[in-house]
């Protein structure tokens, strides 16, 4: 199986698992990276797999099959044991797709092993933030790769402005000022890059 399609049926696998509570998350985040990557190339010296980016965050939140779906859906207030089980998906997910890099390494795709590697590092590094605060090492700044700030970046603008079965999602104004000024912990560079990437794509009113 290409990686591509199976990187695709791992998102729906968690669709699937959400129960329809969040529908078409990890596809837009892997259109937000791709519309980021864009503009960053415009000023950034990336890396060659830079190329592999947006396809390596369809499987982001893959790890949260090993949370059950009635904690992922439930409204509110998490409580303590339940918001534990919710940074495990981070782990689980950086578990499961670095058990997938070693099998392709075993089998001698070292192309697929590459992806696989890169798409660990996303899921396992998704909800730490650069100010530290975030989950499940608190890692900092530097501490954190590149491609790691940008698919928090984009994991969350996702979240902010999809329009969910319980609420509308924010505008995008609206959703770049959440992140600088309340969520925090985001790296600016990246920021700035995806307030034109975005803005972009916004239709203009009239
Ligand atoms: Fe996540
Ligand atoms: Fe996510």
């Amino acid at each position: 199986m290409s990686v591509k399609l199976h990187a695709r049926h791992l998102a729906r696998l968690v669709t699937l698992h959400e129960e329809g509570r969040i529908i078409g998350h990890s596809d837009r985040t892997e259109e937000i990276m791709r519309a980021l990557l864009g503009v960053l190339r415009e000023s950034e010296e990336l890396p060659e797999e830079a190329a592999m980016w947006p396809l390596a965050m369809l499987p982001h939140d893959i790890g949260k099959l090993a949370v059950p779906s009635e904690v992922l859906r439930k409204p509110g207030r998490l409580g303590e044991y339940e918001r534990g089980l919710i940074v495990l998906h981070a782990v689980e997910g950086r578990e499961q797709l670095s058990w997938l890099a070693d099998q392709a390494a075993f089998l001698g795709d070292q192309g697929a092993a590459r992806f696989w590697r890169l798409a660990a590092t996303i899921a396992g590094g998704h909800h730490e933030r650069t100010d530290g605060q975030g989950y499940p090492l608190g890692l900092s700044g530097g501490a954190l790769p590149f491609v790691v700030r940008a698919a928090r970046v984009a994991d969350v603008y996702e979240a902010l402005t999809a329009r969910r079965s319980y609420r509308e999602g924010l505008s995008h104004d609206d959703a770049i000022r959440v992140m600088r000024f309340e969520e925090g912990g985001f790296d600016e560079k990246l920021l700035l890059a995806l307030d034109e990437a975005m803005g972009r794509q916004r239709v203009p009113a009239d």
